[in-house]
């Protein structure tokens, strides 16, 4: 039997290289799409270590017509995972025009490919970042989204993109998967996360501190309405989140635009973090109370019962397995997958 062959835009990115991974154990075939804006091929070569299988990959951006034509001609796709877009919410702010450009050019352009190819699956990688300031906790599906930043508009606006798109044409298949806050690394600690210059989210900087490459940790918000004062998320597994995306894959083509929150239900205090990783590390993790970062929120909490009763996923990992094995990463590749360049300040 031939194996069904996965595009994955975004591949060599942080999730994207663990969904390759998971995707090449579990029997697909799969062909990445990456132009490295914020990764490095290392990772592609580590999955294809990892997994003792092969993978074609293209340096190209989404937003390239004749390059995803191409890639498209080359190869009988089954499914497309989207992951390829911009990411950070901060930089969001500044850069707002380029998070457009970037997310839904990046998006309306490989939906024209697949269009002109008859491909007609998708799993969009959507966001938490939706619902904003959420007012009732857990945060289910039918929570209205409230975005409150550029790169969170860009995510809703491109559901709203694939919501109409099925509409019109109903034998087109979009999953939406709504992802909280994902973290930790493969248990072989060769991927992981890697992102550019100083870690912007609190479990890569944590790592970093606990390594001794940054000095302390900034806590932001000691004020906020929750039991320690510290504002509370929900962590999971990035190994958890890229087996949800294999179990909708493995609920087939189902026509139309579903959503689900991929979380594990659990709120964690950045204090709660913050001890929790210094005793997985054995390391102390000086930090200081600071003021709240601008934009951020109380508690972001998922209601996950839907992907479970839909998609049969449930979080099978917890905060200590997502410390333990971005502690493993941190130690094996101190300076992530491209050692001393990455820290030249090397654009990749
Ligand atoms: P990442 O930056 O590590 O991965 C994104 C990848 O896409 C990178 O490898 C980057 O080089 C590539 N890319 C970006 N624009 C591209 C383009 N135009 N053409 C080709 N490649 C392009 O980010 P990640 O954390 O792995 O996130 C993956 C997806 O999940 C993103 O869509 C992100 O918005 C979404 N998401 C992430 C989080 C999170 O906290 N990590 C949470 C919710 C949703
Ligand atoms: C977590 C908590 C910070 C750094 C973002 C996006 C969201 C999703 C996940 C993409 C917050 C605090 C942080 C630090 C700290 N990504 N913190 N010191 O902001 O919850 O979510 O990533 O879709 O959309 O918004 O994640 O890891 O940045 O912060 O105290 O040095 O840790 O204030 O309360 P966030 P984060």
């Amino acid at each position: 039997m031939t194996k069904p062959t996965a595009l994955v835009t975004g591949g060599a990115g942080f999730i994207g290289s663990h969904c390759c991974l998971d995707l090449l154990m579990n029997g697909y075939e799969v062909v990445v799409v990456d132009n490295l804006v914020n990764s490095s091929a290392i990772a592609l070569d580590r999955v294809r270590q990892i997994s003792g299988q092969d993978m074609a990959f293209y340096a190209s951006d989404v937003a390239d017509q004749a390059a995803m034509d191409t890639v498209f001609r080359n190869h009988k796709i089954d499914v497309v995972v989207h992951f390829a877009a911009y990411k950070a919410v901060g930089d969001s702010m500044d850069r707002p025009l380029e998070y457009y450009s970037n997310n839904l050019t990046g998006l309306l352009t490989l939906l024209a490919a697949m269009s002109k190819a008859d491909v007609k699956h998708m799993i969009f990688s959507s966001s938490c970042s939706i619902y904003g300031d959420a007012t009732e906790l857990p945060i289910t599906e039918a929570s209205p989204a409230r975005p409150t930043n550029p790169y969170a508009q860009s995510k809703w606006m491109s559901e709203q993109i694939l919501t109409d798109l099925c509409s019109r044409y109903p034998d087109w298949s979009v999953t939406a998967l709504r992802y909280f806050n994902p973290a930790g690394a493969h248990e072989s600690g060769e991927i992981g996360e890697d992102p550019c210059g100083v870690p912007g989210n609190v479990l890569p900087y944590l790592s970093q501190v606990a390594a001794g490459r940054l000095d302390e940790v900034q806590v932001f918000g000691s004020d906020y309405p929750t039991a320690d004062g510290t504002a509370v998320r929900d962590y999971i597994h990035v190994m958890d989140v890229v087996e949800g995306h294999r179990l909708t894959l493995e609920t087939g083509a189902v026509p139309g635009f579903r959503r689900y929150n991929l979380g594990t239900g659990v709120g964690t205090s950045v204090l709660e973090l913050v001890e929790k990783f210094a005793a997985v590390s054995g390391r102390p993790i000086p930090y200081r109370l600071s003021g709240r970062r601008p934009g951020d929120v109380p508690e972001l909490v998922a209601a996950p019962d839907l992907a479970h009763a839909e998609l049969g996923w449930t979080a099978r990992r917890n905060l200590t397995d997502m410390c333990q094995d971005a502690w493993r990463f941190q130690q094996l590749h101190p300076l992530g997958y491209e050692g001393l360049i990455t820290t030249l300040g090397s654009s990749r």
